[in-house]
């Protein structure tokens, strides 16, 4: 059943939810039609999961694009409504008493439909954001050009180090090859360029690697998301087909583990007939929990042999926990999708059918998810626990 419209969608809930009220457990527990992917979704979360979380249906999309704000792109030496076309698959830090988003915005210029750069969005309640002008992380003249340009730099995810310096993944994309790269800041306005996390393990051996969606896993500290080392490293997450890992001693230069006859690791994988049939990805930055590593997942539905009720080629999200000290372990995985897409601008955009979640926060005793929706706008849905 594919839920249309956000009014149908509230309606067959709400029937559903007085429905469902006067079944016993047990009795819901046992009934498996299309329906109860509704009520899963919004009430039967797993024990260990986060959430539920609630589409703030109100005020979303939170942000928009925008032709006013142009800038000079330092490459075309022109100006540039930078994000006129799309912004979508932000990243997310709490500093001081605000939230900020770093997002991914696209310009209508070139041969790739647009340029990605980054902008960057402050909030003092998470729903209301203020942009600034101009981007804070682009393509430019720099040692990065070559990996950079034209297709510019995508979906980024941030962490801080100890220190209190932000450590930024990044997808730097030519047109031709996708490579996750590492880029830092101290004030989430200046960043410094790091260079391919591959680029240097191996004698160069993966410079030339697809390689996507890195997310590094963290404690959350107060509200601030910082990177943890567990046995004597730092691990990250990455890969856009199977769930790969990598470790690194400096966040800087990562290393992919590999199995031994070279393949990567792979610490879980699709399943068939499920939501995640096609593809998973990194979400937002794991959370280091006691009971494990709480980790958000992307995925998309294959078109035949995937869950038949959701569209070919939808993203939606699950989550998994790995082991605490083990993060290669998987330990228990959603059975459901917990986020889909259902509002009208999750169906229509740039690609349709698409929540694609980066930012996860902790803010005046909430947590905050955003995500893009159908790579064209920015929504955040909320659990209070
Ligand atoms: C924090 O949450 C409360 C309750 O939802 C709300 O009334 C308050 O305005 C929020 N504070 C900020 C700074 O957003």
């Amino acid at each position: 059943m594919i839920i249309k419209g956000a009014t149908g969608s509230i309606h067959i809930l709400f029937i559903l939810t007085s429905f469902s009220a006067l079944l016993s457990c047990d009795a819901q527990k046992n009934t498996r039609t299309s329906e109860t992917t509704l009520i899963n979704e919004s009430k039967s979360l797993e024990p260990w999961a986060l959430g539920p979380f609630e589409k703030e249906n109100t005020l979303n999309p939170i942000l928009t694009p925008d032709d006013e704000n142009k800038f000079v792109c330092p490459i075309r030496r022109k100006v540039v409504q930078w994000e006129a076309k799309d912004v979508f698959n932000p990243a997310a830090v709490v500093k001081g008493n605000k939230i900020y988003l770093l997002y991914r915005a696209e310009d209508t210029v070139g041969i790739h439909a647009g340029t990605s750069r980054i902008g960057l969005a402050e909030s003092t309640d998470g729903f209301y954001f203020k942009k600034l002008p101009q981007p804070v992380f682009y393509p430019s003249n720099d040692f990065m050009k070559k990996y950079e340009w034209e297709g510019g730099i995508e979906d980024p995810r941030v962490v801080e180090d100890e220190k209190g310096k932000y450590i930024m993944t990044y997808t730097a994309y030519d047109g031709k090859t996708a490579r996750l790269c590492v880029s830092v800041s101290s004030d989430l306005l200046q960043w410094e360029k790091k260079g391919p996390a591959f680029g240097k393990v191996m004698n160069g051996k993966y410079i030339d690697l697809w390689s996507k969606s890195g997310a590094i896993v963290s404690k959350l500290e107060g509200n601030r998301l910082v990177a943890q080392k567990i046995n004597g490293l730092y691990w990250m997450y990455w890969g856009d087909v199977n769930m790969n890992v990598a470790t690194s001693s400096d966040l800087i230069e990562w290393t992919p583990l590999e199995n031994e006859d070279g393949s990567f690791q792979v610490v879980f994988a699709p399943r068939p007939g499920k939501f995640d049939s096609r593809l998973v990805e990194p979400g937002p930055p794991p959370i280091l929990k006691e009971d494990g590593i709480l980790f958000i997942y992307n995925s998309m539905n294959l078109d035949e042999g995937g869950d038949p009720a959701l569209p070919a080629g939808t993203y939606a999200a699950g989550q998994v926990l790995l082991d605490a000290s083990n993060p290669t372990k998987l330990l228990q995985r959603t059975e459901n999708y917990f986020l889909h897409p259902e509002q009208e601008y999750e169906i229509t955009g740039q690609i349709g059918n698409v929540c694609f979640l980066e930012g996860l926060v902790y803010f005046n005793n909430s947590w905050f998810l955003y995500y893009g929706t159908a790579d064209s706008k920015i929504a955040v849905a909320t659990y209070n626990p």
